[in-house]
């Protein structure tokens, strides 16, 4: 059987101690390191760019997650690809052409991943269905970390697996945005094999490792 993904959001860390937050996620048993990438105009908020995804791949090996909230993502594949990203996960309403971005992000030698936002219907999905890697549900608006998780997103979960268990597709099917000890167990019943987290691993007040080991604890 496929093991369950966590993927810890360094948005929440503490970025003056990244390195060893990051080897903190590792030592407790994290799968890959998510990466929120911001540009102030799709969303409301400006975070990383490559030289940050540059400076996690310095310290980790780990597979590193890399979630494009900006437009024109094609203009920047290249440079994150060469940052190191694993994954490179673009929004499907910045993509005209989404079969021709997911290919670029191939043979780029990245894995490809689409998400979408909350008010987008799963079916925008479809194109994308025999070609990503990865495909990811928003269960909050993007733009911030530590708002709550959108229950009416779990029916959107289900209706993904669903295609993909019809499409024989390998595809991870990753949730992000308020996923905590209870809502990971919501969003793993409706079939989602891969969770980011941010606040409930970075802020948790007993330390990453007890954030990770609860979470962790609800996938056995
Ligand atoms: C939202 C981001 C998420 C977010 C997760 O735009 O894509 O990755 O930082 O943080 P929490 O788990 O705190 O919602
Ligand atoms: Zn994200």
């Amino acid at each position: 059987m496929k093991p369950y993904i966590i993927a810890p959001s360094i948005l929440s860390s503490d970025f003056t101690r990244l390195g060893e937050q990051i080897a903190e996620c590792e030592a407790a048993g994290a799968d890959w390191i998510h990466v929120d990438v911001m540009d102030g105009h799709f969303v409301p908020n400006l975070t990383m760019g490559p030289v940050l995804v540059q400076a996690c791949r310095r310290t980790t090996d780990l597979p590193i997650d890399v979630h494009l909230m900006i437009e024109n993502p094609e203009n920047l594949l290249e440079a994150f690809a060469r940052a190191g990203a694993s994954t490179l996960i673009v929004h499907v309403e910045t993509c005209p052409d989404l079969p021709s971005t997911l290919k670029k992000i191939k043979s780029l030698g990245c894995k490809a991943g689409v998400t979408l936002n909350p008010e987008t219907p799963a079916n925008t999905l479809e194109p994308a269905l025999n070609m990503a890697d990865q495909l990811l549900v928003l269960t909050v608006h993007p733009g911030f970390s530590g708002q709550s998780f959108l229950p009416e997103m779990i029916s959107k979960v289900a209706e993904i697996r669903h295609s993909l268990d019809k499409n024989e597709s390998p595809a991870w099917l990753e949730v992000d945005g308020g996923i905590s000890p209870v809502t990971i167990s919501l969003a793993r019943e409706a079939g989602a094999d891969a969770f980011v987290s941010g606040s409930a691993i970075f802020h948790h007040p007993e330390g990453i490792a007890t954030g990770i080991r609860l979470l962790r604890e609800k996938l056995q």
